[in-house]
């Protein structure tokens, strides 16, 4: 029930919005603020630079990873914050076939694509469409044919918007006007809900609803596998801290869920984490078959806002999407955009401290 009122509500806010319009290109920063929740955006990769919440006794912290000018993010080796596309996550050897035609990617990671090549949609210049500082941004780009290698003109829409007092909507829109393209955009957030500075996330606790996930080779590409979490440390059916069993692992989580399907009417509840210091909770829905999640294994001594220096472990991706690799791996759910198709990727949070 629930669910289904997020998801109308959504679209009607949405709705409202497309009137209301005030077009710019130069790179700055955007405030979103409701009370004691704001966020502030660039539109340098669609990004989010800051989110400010409450704790459960009121006192205010920033609980995204980040830097304090757009200009760091162009030097950004770790997508803070970023919309990434055109296609997010690894895509292997750096090119796909489709409809008979191989297309080859810029390659940026070894041989294969991570998060759209060299110059993804996190790397470019997006146009902010329409902004209200209580209660949303609109952000489009135009991706050309060619552009990184991917077949087509795409035309990307991503709105920020609030929902009530204490969510966050992300909607991600996408058309491809003259051919046919893969397409996943990401939202990639490191969340730190104890706050950006206060050190590794091992103790705050975490649940996704996914009972399988997509294992990967030694280059983090998808075997096509599609395996139960029951009794790895995987496992995060039940809520528990991120660190109990992360010592099992070479390195840390980064890896897809399958979110597990209720009612294909209802949005897919994805992850819930918490941090017990704080009191801090966030609740995390999608419309996306999976969940990345990412414990931030890369991070080594990243010079962030504030004067923070962020290490591994500091922070949790937990990306919506489609599965990595999807246009090389027929058993996962297709990501092909066809000209007159319109690809759409919702996610909605949820924060309250208690
Ligand atoms: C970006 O990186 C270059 C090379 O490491 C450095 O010289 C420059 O100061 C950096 N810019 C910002 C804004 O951090
Ligand atoms: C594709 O994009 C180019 C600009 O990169 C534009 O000139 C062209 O009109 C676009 N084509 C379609 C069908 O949208």
């Amino acid at each position: 029930m629930a669910k289904v009122s997020l998801f109308w509500s959504f679209l009607t806010l949405t709705f409202l919005f497309a009137s209301i319009s005030e077009c710019s290109d130069e790179i700055g920063i955007y405030e979103l603020k409701r009370g004691d929740f704001s966020l502030k955006l660039t539109n340098w990769g669609a990004t989010v630079m800051s989110v400010i919440l409450p704790d459960r006794n009121g006192k205010l912290d920033d609980v995204v990873l980040g830097f304090d000018t757009p200009k760091e993010y162009m030097n950004d080796t770790v997508y803070f914050g970023a919309l990434v596309g055109r296609v997010a996550n690894r895509i292997a050897n750096a090119e796909f076939t489709l409809d008979g035609k191989v297309y080859k990617l810029v390659a940026n990671e070894g041989k294969n694509t991570l998060h759209g090549g060299l110059m993804g949609f996190s790397d470019v210049v997006w146009t902010v469409e329409s902004h209200k500082v209580d209660s949303h941004i609109t952000f489009t780009y135009n991706s050309y044919d060619g552009e990184q290698g991917f077949p087509g003109n795409l035309s990307v829409m991503v709105t920020y918007m609030f929902l009530g007092t204490n969510k966050l909507g992300i909607k991600m829109e996408a058309k491809a006007p003259n051919k046919a393209t893969p397409v996943n955009l990401a939202h990639h957030g490191y969340w730190n809900l104890r706050g950006h500075n206060s050190g590794d996330i091992l103790s705050q606790k975490l649940q996704i609803f996914g009972s399988s996930v997509t294992p990967v080779d030694k280059n983090l590409i998808p075997t096509g596998k599609i395996v139960p979490v029951k009794g790895t440390p995987y496992d995060f059916l039940a809520s528990h801290e991120i660190g109990s069993l992360i010592n099992e692992l070479p390195d840390g989580y980064d890896i897809n869920y399958v979110l597990d399907k209720s009612n294909p009417a209802h949005l897919r509840r994805a992850a819930l984490m918490q941090d017990p210091v704080s009191g801090r909770k966030m609740e995390l829905w999608t419309n996306q078959p999976g969940l990345q999640f990412y414990s931030s294994n890369m991070l080594h001594n990243v010079k962030g806002k504030d004067g923070a220096v962020y290490h591994k472990f500091a922070a949790v991706a937990l990306e919506t999407q489609g599965f990595p690799n999807s246009v090389n791996q027929p058993n996962f759910p297709s990501q092909i955009i066809n000209p007159g198709e319109k690809y759409l990727h919702v996610m909605v949070y949820r924060f309250t401290a208690d």
